[in-house]
């Protein structure tokens, strides 16, 4: 069965990455098929929104200025509407026509000195707060997540920004990821704190101002987008995409590429008690990189540990629009690989669940995360025959067993696929798939609505323009 060809990929990164999102709204959005009954709320997307400013591209996919995506859906019916997300970043850019901060990979055209100024220096007055990556309800607030602390908070029902949030105040200098735990009424968050000593500290986000509840000095921090919780542990992987932080001090090149892969060093790991704050078990392990932790739960004297892992980091190069936009572009396969973490013995024994490439991986979270008996998690995917061009299918993989199924159709580009349950769903497959899909068969972009246990299409609702491919959201009844 074909699953692209380079006509679909060339016409994929020309509406999907290479372009500005149209921002408008539409109520009533045409469905085929019959949305469930059960399945009313929002689902929010986050992602880029801008890629062309002024008379250049952005460098890379995580550059962009971010915009949000809602689709409301009611007794069947759907209704969308889109935003920028308004923060300094994107004014400065619609104020001067040009990146006014410096952004993943790619620097304003501006002096060294004013470089300084920005992506890692928040207590300097010109960093960035451009929050792309992730949505999440964190007490009651509604907030756009990015990589650094200034947050977005917003109104759910206009998308409008109501302020800026910054979680973690009076550092020096620091980073933070977008995929926040959540546990009760905590939220958790990693941040790295950059200086002659660097830290990487958990936070309760859900609590503005309070005390570090880990902290844990590192010479060379790595890249890190995600990390791991148990019941009682928090869980820091680190690979070996490392800074030296005096070097971002210097700024010569855009933020990401002060980091340099040092297969050397191999990866590390940190099991961090809850309640203490103290590193319960440290494990080094053979070099390997990852943006996003899957789940992890306590087994006896035992982490078990699946993460959506790569051997390196290349994975961040082939994101850079000069490699997406080439037809052949060939993505390295992200697998789910689960660590068994000993207490007693800190010997961390690897294994690779599915050769299936998945990422933006996704799991039933409220229900499963640091649940052993979790068996499923879903996320987009390529074609295991087909292994050039953009992520092109869903993928559902059993952790369990190492079986997997997918959701394809020519021509199509499947976003994150979030999961939510039906109302008395009884197992992690037991609901449906939320993914907005780009056809370049229509060039327009549609929400696609899945059966979980059978990936069969259930309903789609299609929207009269693209959308441009973005990174996570979530599905949340009835704001
Ligand atoms: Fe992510």
């Amino acid at each position: 069965m074909e699953f692209r060809n380079s006509i679909h990929s060339n016409l994929f990164f020309e509406l999907g990455l290479n372009r500005n999102q149209k921002i408008y709204s539409l109520n009533n959005v045409p469905v085929h098929g019959k949305i469930p009954d059960w399945l009313n709320g929002t689902f929010l997307r986050n992602g880029p929104g801008m890629l062309n400013i002024k008379n250049r591209r952005l460098n890379h996919w995580f550059d962009a200025m971010g915009a949000l995506h809602k689709f409301d859906i009611r007794d069947g019916k759907v209704d969308y509407s889109c935003r920028f997300i308004e923060c300094d970043s994107y004014d400065g850019v619609i104020e001067s026509g040009d990146l006014k901060f410096s952004e993943f990979a790619t620097d304003p055209c501006k002096s060294i000195f004013k470089k300084v100024q920005s992506y890692v220096f928040p207590s300097l007055p010109n960093m960035t707060d451009n929050p792309k990556i992730n949505v999440a309800r964190i007490g009651e607030k509604w907030m756009a997540l990015g990589e650094t602390p200034m947050q977005v908070e917003f109104d759910p029902k206009t998308l409008k920004k109501i302020g800026v949030s910054e979680p973690v105040p009076g550092a020096f200098s620091y980073k933070t990821t977008a995929h926040p735990h959540f546990d009760k009424e905590h939220a958790y968050n990693l941040v790295v704190k950059f200086g002659m000593i660097s830290y990487y500290k958990i936070y309760d986000v859900a609590k503005p101002g309070g005390k570090p509840l880990a902290s844990i000095p590192i010479k060379k921090p790595a890249y890190i987008h995600g990390f791991g919780m148990t019941k009682k542990y928090f869980i820091i992987t680190a690979g070996p995409l490392v800074v030296v932080p005096i070097e971002l001090l210097f700024w010569k090149r855009p933020y990401i590429e002060n980091h340099k892969w040092r297969p050397q060093d191999g990866a590390s790991i940190w099991v961090i008690e809850k309640e203490s704050g103290k590193v319960k078990a440290y494990f080094e392990t053979d070099p390997f990189f990852c943006f996003h932790h899957v789940n992890a739960w306590e087994e006896g004297n035992e982490i078990i540990m699946d993460i959506n892992a790569y051997d390196d980091a290349s994975i961040i190069q082939k994101y850079y629009l000069r490699e997406l936009e080439q037809p052949d572009v060939e993505l390295p396969f992200g697998t789910i690989r689960r660590f068994r973490l000993n207490l007693s013995t800190k010997k961390a024994d690897i294994q690779i669940i599915s050769n299936a490439c998945i990422e933006l991986p996704r799991i039933d979270y409220n229900r499963y995360n640091t649940e052993s008996n979790y068996r499923f998690t879903y996320g987009v995917s390529l074609n295991p025959n087909e292994r050039k061009g953009f992520y092109n299918s869903v993928v559902k993989i059993n952790v369990q067993t190492g079986e997997n199924s997918y959701w394809f159709e020519t021509g199509c580009y499947p976003g994150e696929p979030v999961f939510y349950p039906s109302p008395k769903s009884k197992s992690d497959q037991d609901g449906v798939l939320l993914s907005i899909v780009l056809d370049t068969k229509t060039q327009n972009s549609f929400l696609l609505i899945l059966d979980a246990t059978t990936m069969n299409e259930i309903a789609r609702a299609g929207l009269p323009e693209p959308i441009v491919y973005g990174f996570h959201g979530d599905f949340f009844p009835a704001i």
